[in-house]
């Protein structure tokens, strides 16, 4: 299937635990093309990073989840899908407000507030990842969020004004789909730019924390296997993975 076309597969829920879980259950019992969507206007057990969950009103906001089967792709280049899929969310939201950008590794930021998180789930078979289920959470009309979320935001609170659901998930197909193009067409080098372009914390020095403790450092680079690369204001060069550091606010 011509992926930059608009007859891919959409399945609508109205409700469902997870739409990542939906879409794998799915495949247990049928074929699924690649680039097919599927779409929930609810989750009973949205499930966002390190075992966390996602918490999204009924009917508010933008819950997804993409499936794609990536060709000759290796665990250690896996992190150009969460490039491909945060620049996507990035691009759309870009529509409607500046000051949108991309906090390592994947979450879509608006200033200091989280606007969009991603979960990515990756299956390898042999040596490469064979199939991708990305699950996007774009906060769209939701104000009144649980107080347990740090720092939350939609687009409704930033623009004033509710917006159409409708509308932010074409345009969001069509950038995510034109970077999967570039992508699959070797354009790596420029997503990679774009990434790093669009960074959070990017040219600055910025408080982190790792399991010794606080330091200072500087954003250098972020790997093709997902690893953030620091380098400290004592010009140490640290590397890490997903869960390894943080940020300190
Ligand atoms: C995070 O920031 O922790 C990632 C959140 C990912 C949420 C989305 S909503 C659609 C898809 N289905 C899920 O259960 N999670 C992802």
């Amino acid at each position: 299937m011509e992926l930059l076309s608009k007859d891919r597969k959409i399945i609508r829920l109205e409700e469902t635990d997870s739409t990542n879980l939906y879409i794998r259950s799915l495949l247990e019992r049928e074929t699924l093309e690649e680039g097919s969507i599927v779409i929930a206007d609810y989750q009973t057990g949205g499930r966002g990073q390190m075992g966390n969950s996602w918490y999204s009103s009924k009917g508010r906001n933008l819950l997804f989840s993409l499936l794609l089967y990536p060709k000759n792709l290796f665990p250690r280049d896996q992190f150009i899908i969460s490039r491909i899929a945060s620049l996507a969310v990035k691009r759309t939201l870009d529509r409607f407000t500046d000051n949108i950008c991309i906090k390592w590794p994947n979450d879509v930021y608006w200033k200091e507030r989280k606007i969009s998180g991603i979960l990515i789930e990756n299956d390898i078979t042999g040596e490469q990842i064979t199939r991708s289920i990305i699950g996007i959470g774009i906060n769209v009309n939701q104000v009144i969020f649980p107080s347990i979320i740090p720092k939350p935001i939609c687009l409704k609170m930033i623009t004033h004004s509710a917006q159409d659901r409708e509308y932010i998930f074409d345009i969001f197909q069509k950038e995510f789909f034109q970077l999967y193009h570039d992508f699959q067409n070797g354009r790596i080098r420029t997503i990679e730019d774009e990434y790093m372009h669009n960074l959070y914390r990017m040219n600055d020095y910025y408080w982190y924390e790792d399991k010794n403790g606080r330091f200072l450092a500087k954003i250098e680079d972020v790997l093709p296997s997902g690893r953030l690369v620091l380098k400290t204001n004592s010009g140490e060069e640290r590397k890490y993975a997903f869960k390894e550091v943080s940020f300190v606010d």
